[in-house]
């Protein structure tokens, strides 16, 4: 395609490479971070994912002999041959990544005539046509290479030997493996081979497809049907590397709101008022903490989105503060298809202004959504975004704390919109084929805005679609699942992907959205979700009801149980929230993303790391009531329920009957927790409490927690505190523990600092040479201490 290397030329930070047929640049990002572009139909690029990219020094060297181009960083050495071939080597001179040499040579997929026919008249999926790409690149296959991120793609954590398609797609049937497009498109990918890591970010918004190996075992593959060759290579070597540089390019995760992180009940849908007031009331007489309620599409008018129905919701203002009073928070839906209805203020504007896709004569789109006849904003047009951003405020001046967006693929009832229907682009005129992966990345990024603006607070959004970047707006759930143990199962590994594809704060419907729950279900579905970023039950209209109560006595006491746990969490998972802004690291997470070296875990789906301090193995199989377990080398677990340890390495039998979740916590842990409050903010938290796994052998650990106000962006300048807690054990007798404040910038202090110290029994506590009270419980000793500034706490003859 590209024929015989010709000459080069350097420019700032771009290697611009003549070929006999095209141009290549090579733009050195950072000396891990490496962009390979062809401008095969513009040279221009405007990256919906990467904004404001903000380039590291990097002295980089170019030579050329041979025919070859060598392109060098402080880490990475890049070759480029004829035909743009690439080869990178990490700077000891080891072999990375390599363009395949050999031409693309699919699998036969066998079969022709009327046999063909009749099986697709039985409702036979029949494999349409493949590679029908223009831009595609091919890398060798390596053995013993392992692959993750893509988004939300159905099936396992690791990728290789599938084959998936980046298209935004809303198909409400059952979700499975053979899934090959599902809502969001993350064109992202890590590769992971002997303890190496890197990733390839392709960023085309066309429909792409990624091929790992199923077309044929000797290379992988990604490519789209239109756009530029524009990938970047992203060297670890951790995969917490890549993520960090991933992220770097497309955005992080912003801090969300204190209470986002509380429990969250929706369904589809609480209305009337008189529902979801009720609701309301059980939540807090069943002594079940929650924090937010969310109203799906029947709160409106005739589901004209930014209009309420006024026979169900007669005085939304006076509604949403009374529900305010009781600490709730009301998160209501916004789709993106505007009624076709004069009359109608969004529509009659968006009409007037020309801000509507149009077919490709011009004539505004029709399609078919909730509200019927329906037209689409077009968001990639800017004045677009900033009207739909100005009417956010129409919701939060009634007292909405945060929009959900929803069917943004964009959704269509009417058959896919066609390829022509004409997108602004904000002034570089495109069509659908472009735009429609970034439909909702668009929305979302209107919607954080406008709220961002209405509000002052930071934007609480969550939106169904997305591409590369929307971390940067927008929450969100991996939509319409259904309430089977398969989909609790399939949960693990997409949330594990989101969260490696740069999407810190995700989640799944709860107790799942189509088909009825089961209560056995429900509870373990629970026990996840107390450890998933986003924790909200949602259901679908018509299934039975889906609540804590809504099965028996004991699904309701776990779920308490475990959405109480949750709430002592919150300062653990909002500290991780906070790391995560400068790390890109999400909560949820694979055990390869700390244990790399330990291979045994790179294939584990049905585990994660809640932060890197705590193991969850949740029981994810009907019926069942142990599990094996798998602990990684190199450190010590603590059983939560138990306090009994155990060494890293080894795959043990964990009893857990229905009310236990298997849960561990690595040995040196110091997690924050709160009291269990019924709502954030019902408590002032004036102690915090400080649940310490200690070290039994020598070694140190150190655990630094976030304070701030929960909710403004005064934090980015400075209104916050920061507390280094450490461990230390030196000896086999003493274990010392300090606090140091390390950044003061918010008033409201904790007062005090209550220590649980788990598993272990201390004759004598000294803090600066006096003997400190404390309490002996089973199998914990607890003490408090008044805030000090900086404090050293000794424990005796351990
Ligand atoms: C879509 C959403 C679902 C919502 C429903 C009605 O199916 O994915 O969450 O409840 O629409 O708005």
């Amino acid at each position: 395609m590209f024929g015989k290397l010709k000459g080069y030329e350097e420019k700032d930070h771009t290697v611009c490479i003549e070929f006999e047929k095209g141009k290549g640049f090579i733009e050195v990002i950072t000396p891990t971070i490496i962009n390979f572009f062809s401008p095969l139909v513009s040279e221009r690029r405007i990256s919906k994912a990467v904004e404001d990219l903000q380039r590291e020094h990097a002295p980089f060297t170019v030579d050329y002999s041979d025919a070859q181009l060598t392109v060098r960083t402080e880490k990475l050495t890049v070759t480029i041959s004829d035909e743009f071939l690439v080869d990178l080597y990490d700077a000891n001179g080891k072999r990375l990544c390599a363009d395949y040499r050999g031409s693309a040579q699919p699998f036969v997929r066998r079969g022709s005539g009327e046999g063909l026919e009749m099986a697709a008249e039985e409702g036979h999926k029949i494999e349409a046509e493949r590679n029908r790409q223009k831009v595609r690149v091919l890398k060798k296959m390596e053995r013993d290479l392992y692959f993750y991120g893509l988004g939300d793609k159905t099936g396992h954590l690791n990728k290789k030997g599938y084959h998936y398609k980046m298209w935004n797609t809303d198909d409400p049937s059952p979700h499975v493996e053979s899934f090959e497009a599902m809502y969001k498109s993350i064109p992202f990918l890590i590769a992971l081979k002997e303890k190496v890591a890197y990733g390839i970010f392709f960023d085309n918004t066309y429909e792409s497809v990624f091929d790992l190996g199923k077309e044929n075992s000797d290379y992988f593959s990604f490519g789209a049907v239109d756009g530029n060759l524009d990938y970047y290579f992203i060297y670890g070597p951790s995969v917490q590397d890549v993520v960090g540089g991933y992220t770097y390019l497309t955005g992080k995760t912003p801090l969300p709101q204190l209470w986002t992180l509380g429990y969250q009940q929706s369904r589809w849908s609480y209305t009337p008022e008189k529902r979801m007031r009720e609701l309301a009331n059980t939540f807090r007489e069943k002594d079940i903490p929650c924090d937010v309620i969310h109203l799906d599409i029947d709160y409106m008018d005739g589901f004209r989105v930014f209009t309420w129905d006024k026979k169900k919701f007669p005085k939304p203002e006076q509604t949403l503060k009374e529900l305010k009073q009781q600490g709730y928070k009301v998160v209501t839906i916004i789709d993106p298809g505007v009624k076709k209805d004069k009359g109608y203020p969004i529509y009659d504007e968006g009409l007037a202004h020309q801000y509507f896709a149009t077919d490709k004569d011009g004539v505004p789109y029709v399609n078919k959504v909730w509200p019927g006849d329906s037209l689409y904003p077009d968001f990639s047009n800017e004045p677009v975004r900033k009207w739909w951003a100005s009417n956010q405020k129409i919701m939060t001046d009634l007292g909405v704390a945060g929009i959900w967006n929803d069917m943004n693929e964009p959704a269509s009832f009417n058959g896919p919109l066609p390829d022509d229907v004409a997108f602004h682009n904000d002034g570089i005129q495109t069509d659908h084929r472009e735009i429609h992966n970034v439909y909702g990345h668009y929305m979302s990024k209107a919607t954080y805005e406008g709220l961002k603006k209405a509000t002052g607070k930071r934007p609480f959004v969550i939106t169904r679609a997305c591409y590369a970047g929307t971390q940067k707006y927008s929450t969100v759930w991996t939509g319409d699942n259904q309430s089977l143990w398969e989909h609790l199962r399939m949960s693990l590994p997409m949330l594990m992907n989101l969260g490696l594809s740069g999407i810190a704060f995700c989640g799944t419907d709860v107790g799942g959205f189509g088909f009825d729950c089961t209560p056995e279900l429900l509870a373990r579905w629970m026990q996840v979700g107390t450890f998933t970023p986003l924790f909200r039950n949602h259901s679908s209209i018509f299934t039975r009801d889906q609540e804590p109560w809504a099965f028996n006595e004991e699904t309701e006491e776990i779920s308490r149980n475990y959405i109480k746990l949750r709430y002592q969490l919150l300062p653990y998972l909002y500290d991780l929230l906070h790391k995560g802004e400068s790390t890109g690291l999400p909560i949820i997470r694979p055990l390869l993303l700390h244990y790399q070296d330990d291979q045994n875990t790179y294939e584990i789906n049905d585990e994660f790391m809640c932060g890197e301090h705590i193991l969850v193995a949740p029981v994810i199989g009907q019926g069942e009531t142990s599990r094996i377990v798998y602990l990684p080398k190199g450190n010590r677990w603590i059983d939560y329920w138990t306090k009994q340890v155990f060494d890293g390495g080894q795959s043990i039998i964990k009893e857990a009957p229905l009310d236990v979740c298997p849960i561990f916590i690595k040995e040196g842990s110091i997690l924050p927790l709160y009291p269990v409050q019924n709502y954030v903010g019902e408590k002032e938290v004036n102690q915090l409490t400080l649940d310490i796994y200690p070290l039994d052998k020598g070694g140190d650990s150190r655990y630094v927690h976030y304070q701030d106000d929960g909710e403004s962006f005064d934090y980015q300048s400075g209104v916050y505190n920061l507390y280094t807690f450490s461990m230390k054990r030196e000896d086999n007798d003493t274990l010392y523990i300090a606090m140091e404040k390390t950044h003061s910038g918010y008033l409201k202090e904790y007062q005090s600092f209550k220590f649980v110290l788990n598993g272990s029994h201390p004759s004598k506590i000294i803090m600066n040479g006096k003997s400190l009270q404390f309490e002996r419980l089973e199998n914990q000793t607890v003490f408090e201490v008044d805030d000090q500034a900086d404090l050293t706490v000794e424990l005796r003859n351990w």
